[in-house]
Protein backbone atom coordinates (compact mmCIF):
# COMPACT_ATOMS: atom_id res chain seq x y z
CA UNK A 1 0.00 0.00 0.00
CA UNK A 2 3.11 2.21 0.50
CA UNK A 3 1.76 5.79 1.30
CA UNK A 4 -1.23 5.21 0.68
CA UNK A 5 -3.97 6.22 3.42
CA UNK A 6 -6.33 3.84 5.05
CA UNK A 7 -9.75 3.32 3.65
CA UNK A 8 -12.15 2.63 5.99
CA UNK A 9 -16.10 1.77 5.73
CA UNK A 10 -19.04 1.48 8.35
CA UNK A 11 -21.78 -0.82 6.91
CA UNK A 12 -25.18 -2.17 9.10
CA UNK A 13 -28.77 -2.17 8.49
CA UNK A 14 -30.79 1.11 8.66
CA UNK A 15 -30.89 1.90 12.73
CA UNK A 16 -27.99 0.27 13.16
CA UNK A 17 -26.33 3.10 15.24
CA UNK A 18 -23.67 3.68 12.75
CA UNK A 19 -23.77 7.40 12.66
CA UNK A 20 -22.39 8.47 16.50
CA UNK A 21 -19.98 5.76 15.93
CA UNK A 22 -18.58 6.59 12.73
CA UNK A 23 -17.97 10.53 14.57
CA UNK A 24 -16.15 9.20 17.17
CA UNK A 25 -14.00 6.77 15.06
CA UNK A 26 -13.37 9.82 13.06
CA UNK A 27 -12.29 12.01 15.88
CA UNK A 28 -10.20 9.56 17.37
CA UNK A 29 -8.55 9.27 14.22
CA UNK A 30 -7.43 13.19 13.77
CA UNK A 31 -6.38 12.84 17.79
CA UNK A 32 -4.18 10.50 16.26
CA UNK A 33 -2.85 13.45 13.74
CA UNK A 34 -4.28 11.78 10.79
CA UNK A 35 -6.15 13.84 8.03
CA UNK A 36 -9.20 12.29 7.61
CA UNK A 37 -11.76 12.64 5.24
CA UNK A 38 -15.36 11.60 6.05
CA UNK A 39 -17.84 10.58 3.32
CA UNK A 40 -20.97 8.75 2.92
CA UNK A 41 -22.48 6.65 0.36
CA UNK A 42 -24.56 7.27 -2.17
CA UNK A 43 -23.05 10.43 -1.71
CA UNK A 44 -20.18 12.69 -1.09
CA UNK A 45 -20.04 14.38 -4.53
CA UNK A 46 -22.08 17.14 -5.64
CA UNK A 47 -23.21 14.46 -8.21
CA UNK A 48 -23.46 11.47 -5.92
CA UNK A 49 -25.51 13.82 -3.35
CA UNK A 50 -27.99 14.31 -6.13
CA UNK A 51 -28.11 10.60 -6.90
CA UNK A 52 -28.47 9.79 -3.21
CA UNK A 53 -32.04 12.24 -3.20
CA UNK A 54 -33.13 10.32 -6.07
CA UNK A 55 -32.32 7.00 -4.55
CA UNK A 56 -34.01 7.38 -1.37
CA UNK A 57 -36.81 9.38 -2.40
CA UNK A 58 -37.72 8.84 -6.22
CA UNK A 59 -39.51 5.31 -7.01
CA UNK A 60 -37.68 3.48 -9.70
CA UNK A 61 -36.98 0.15 -11.18
CA UNK A 62 -34.90 -1.80 -8.64
CA UNK A 63 -31.69 -2.56 -11.63
CA UNK A 64 -32.47 1.58 -11.62
CA UNK A 65 -30.88 1.81 -8.22
CA UNK A 66 -28.77 -0.96 -8.67
CA UNK A 67 -26.64 1.18 -11.56
CA UNK A 68 -27.52 4.55 -9.95
CA UNK A 69 -25.71 2.84 -6.85
CA UNK A 70 -22.39 1.86 -9.16
CA UNK A 71 -22.72 5.02 -10.64
CA UNK A 72 -22.31 7.36 -7.78
CA UNK A 73 -19.47 5.07 -6.07
CA UNK A 74 -17.76 5.34 -9.69
CA UNK A 75 -18.06 9.47 -9.34
CA UNK A 76 -17.09 9.32 -5.45
CA UNK A 77 -14.19 7.21 -6.21
CA UNK A 78 -12.84 9.25 -8.82
CA UNK A 79 -13.15 12.64 -7.24
CA UNK A 80 -13.16 11.88 -3.46
CA UNK A 81 -11.80 8.70 -2.55
CA UNK A 82 -9.09 7.92 -4.75
CA UNK A 83 -7.16 11.12 -4.55
CA UNK A 84 -7.66 11.33 -1.10
CA UNK A 85 -5.82 8.33 -0.44
CA UNK A 86 -3.07 8.95 -2.49
CA UNK A 87 -2.20 12.43 -0.63
CA UNK A 88 -1.97 9.63 1.99
CA UNK A 89 -5.08 10.49 3.78
CA UNK A 90 -7.55 8.02 5.73
CA UNK A 91 -11.05 8.03 4.04
CA UNK A 92 -13.90 6.93 6.24
CA UNK A 93 -17.20 6.09 4.66
CA UNK A 94 -20.61 5.59 5.94
CA UNK A 95 -21.57 2.18 3.90
CA UNK A 96 -19.26 1.46 0.16
CA UNK A 97 -20.32 -1.82 -2.26
CA UNK A 98 -20.83 -4.18 0.68
CA UNK A 99 -24.00 -2.17 1.06
CA UNK A 100 -25.15 -3.09 -2.68
CA UNK A 101 -24.35 -6.29 -1.99
CA UNK A 102 -26.33 -6.30 1.34
CA UNK A 103 -29.20 -4.45 0.25
CA UNK A 104 -29.61 -4.90 -3.65
CA UNK A 105 -28.52 -8.64 -4.17
CA UNK A 106 -29.80 -9.61 -0.12
CA UNK A 107 -32.53 -7.32 -0.04
CA UNK A 108 -33.92 -7.43 -3.20
CA UNK A 109 -32.97 -9.96 -4.78
CA UNK A 110 -31.33 -9.27 -7.71
CA UNK A 111 -28.26 -11.62 -9.21
CA UNK A 112 -24.51 -11.33 -7.73
CA UNK A 113 -23.34 -12.23 -11.18
CA UNK A 114 -24.40 -9.18 -12.38
CA UNK A 115 -22.68 -6.96 -9.18
CA UNK A 116 -19.66 -9.07 -9.62
CA UNK A 117 -19.38 -7.76 -13.04
CA UNK A 118 -20.21 -4.28 -11.96
CA UNK A 119 -17.82 -4.01 -9.00
CA UNK A 120 -14.70 -4.97 -11.07
CA UNK A 121 -15.59 -2.42 -13.53
CA UNK A 122 -15.89 0.28 -11.07
CA UNK A 123 -13.39 -0.73 -8.46
CA UNK A 124 -11.62 -4.10 -9.80
CA UNK A 125 -8.73 -5.05 -6.81
CA UNK A 126 -9.86 -2.08 -4.49
CA UNK A 127 -11.75 -2.75 -0.73
CA UNK A 128 -11.48 -1.06 2.22
CA UNK A 129 -8.95 -1.77 4.41
CA UNK A 130 -11.03 -2.54 7.33
CA UNK A 131 -14.84 -2.41 7.28
CA UNK A 132 -17.04 -2.50 10.52
CA UNK A 133 -20.38 -4.35 10.47
CA UNK A 134 -22.71 -2.93 13.38
CA UNK A 135 -25.19 -5.75 13.48
CA UNK A 136 -28.31 -5.63 14.98
CA UNK A 137 -31.56 -7.60 15.19
CA UNK A 138 -34.14 -5.67 12.71
CA UNK A 139 -37.06 -5.36 14.87
CA UNK A 140 -34.66 -3.27 17.21
CA UNK A 141 -33.39 -1.19 14.44
CA UNK A 142 -36.63 -0.37 13.58
CA UNK A 143 -37.90 1.01 16.84
CA UNK A 144 -34.42 2.76 15.98
CA UNK A 145 -35.22 4.23 13.01
CA UNK A 146 -38.71 4.98 14.30
CA UNK A 147 -38.14 6.99 17.18
CA UNK A 148 -35.96 9.53 15.37
CA UNK A 149 -38.97 10.59 13.91
CA UNK A 150 -37.81 11.46 10.67
CA UNK A 151 -40.01 10.56 7.35
CA UNK A 152 -38.74 7.11 6.56
CA UNK A 153 -37.00 6.92 3.07
CA UNK A 154 -37.43 4.40 0.34
CA UNK A 155 -35.37 1.59 1.93
CA UNK A 156 -36.43 2.72 5.83
CA UNK A 157 -39.96 2.03 4.42
CA UNK A 158 -39.43 -1.67 3.87
CA UNK A 159 -40.07 -4.40 5.83
CA UNK A 160 -38.48 -6.69 8.90
CA UNK A 161 -38.10 -9.68 5.81
CA UNK A 162 -36.40 -6.94 3.83
CA UNK A 163 -34.38 -6.20 6.50
CA UNK A 164 -33.79 -9.59 7.73
CA UNK A 165 -32.48 -11.02 4.21
CA UNK A 166 -30.01 -7.47 4.06
CA UNK A 167 -28.92 -8.48 7.87
CA UNK A 168 -28.35 -11.97 6.83
CA UNK A 169 -26.60 -11.35 3.29
CA UNK A 170 -23.92 -8.63 5.68
CA UNK A 171 -22.98 -11.71 7.58
CA UNK A 172 -22.58 -14.30 5.33
CA UNK A 173 -20.46 -11.44 3.46
CA UNK A 174 -18.45 -11.05 7.23
CA UNK A 175 -18.07 -14.77 6.88
CA UNK A 176 -16.49 -14.70 3.35
CA UNK A 177 -14.05 -11.82 3.87
CA UNK A 178 -10.83 -12.58 5.46
CA UNK A 179 -11.13 -10.40 8.20
CA UNK A 180 -11.84 -7.48 6.60
CA UNK A 181 -15.47 -7.19 8.33
CA UNK A 182 -15.34 -6.99 11.68
CA UNK A 183 -18.39 -7.61 12.93
CA UNK A 184 -19.81 -5.61 16.27
CA UNK A 185 -23.15 -6.40 17.86
CA UNK A 186 -24.77 -3.37 18.21
CA UNK A 187 -26.93 -3.71 20.69
CA UNK A 188 -24.08 -3.72 23.42
CA UNK A 189 -24.22 -0.32 24.73
CA UNK A 190 -23.21 2.52 23.13
CA UNK A 191 -19.90 2.89 25.27
CA UNK A 192 -18.70 -0.92 25.10
CA UNK A 193 -19.64 -0.41 21.73
CA UNK A 194 -16.85 2.35 20.83
CA UNK A 195 -14.66 0.98 22.40
CA UNK A 196 -14.59 -2.26 20.27
CA UNK A 197 -15.21 0.45 17.31
CA UNK A 198 -12.00 1.85 18.41
CA UNK A 199 -10.08 -1.53 19.43
CA UNK A 200 -10.22 -2.32 15.90
CA UNK A 201 -9.72 0.80 13.69
CA UNK A 202 -6.39 0.81 15.83
CA UNK A 203 -5.97 -2.29 14.36
CA UNK A 204 -5.19 -0.96 11.45
P1 LIG B 1 -27.86 5.71 5.03
O1 LIG B 1 -29.27 5.94 5.47
O2 LIG B 1 -27.12 4.77 5.91
O3 LIG B 1 -27.11 6.97 4.73
O4 LIG B 1 -27.93 4.91 3.63
C1 LIG B 1 -28.82 5.24 2.64
C2 LIG B 1 -29.60 4.05 2.20
O5 LIG B 1 -29.08 3.56 0.97
C3 LIG B 1 -29.63 2.89 3.17
O6 LIG B 1 -30.98 2.54 3.40
C4 LIG B 1 -28.94 1.78 2.43
C5 LIG B 1 -29.05 2.16 0.97
N1 LIG B 1 -27.95 1.70 0.14
C6 LIG B 1 -28.17 0.65 -0.76
O7 LIG B 1 -29.27 0.13 -0.84
N2 LIG B 1 -27.14 0.24 -1.55
C7 LIG B 1 -25.89 0.82 -1.51
O8 LIG B 1 -24.99 0.41 -2.26
C8 LIG B 1 -25.68 1.91 -0.59
C9 LIG B 1 -24.35 2.56 -0.53
C10 LIG B 1 -26.74 2.30 0.21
Amino acid sequence: MGGRGRFLTFEGIDGAGKSSQIEAAVAHLRRRGHQVVQTREPGGTSLGERLRELLLHQPMHLETEAMLMFAARREHLEKLILPALARGEWVVSDRFTDATYAYQVGGRGLDERRFEALERWVHAGFQPDLTVLFDLEPAIAAQRVASAGNAPDRFEREQLDFFERVRAAYLARARAADGRIRVIDASAPIEAIRERVLAAVDGL
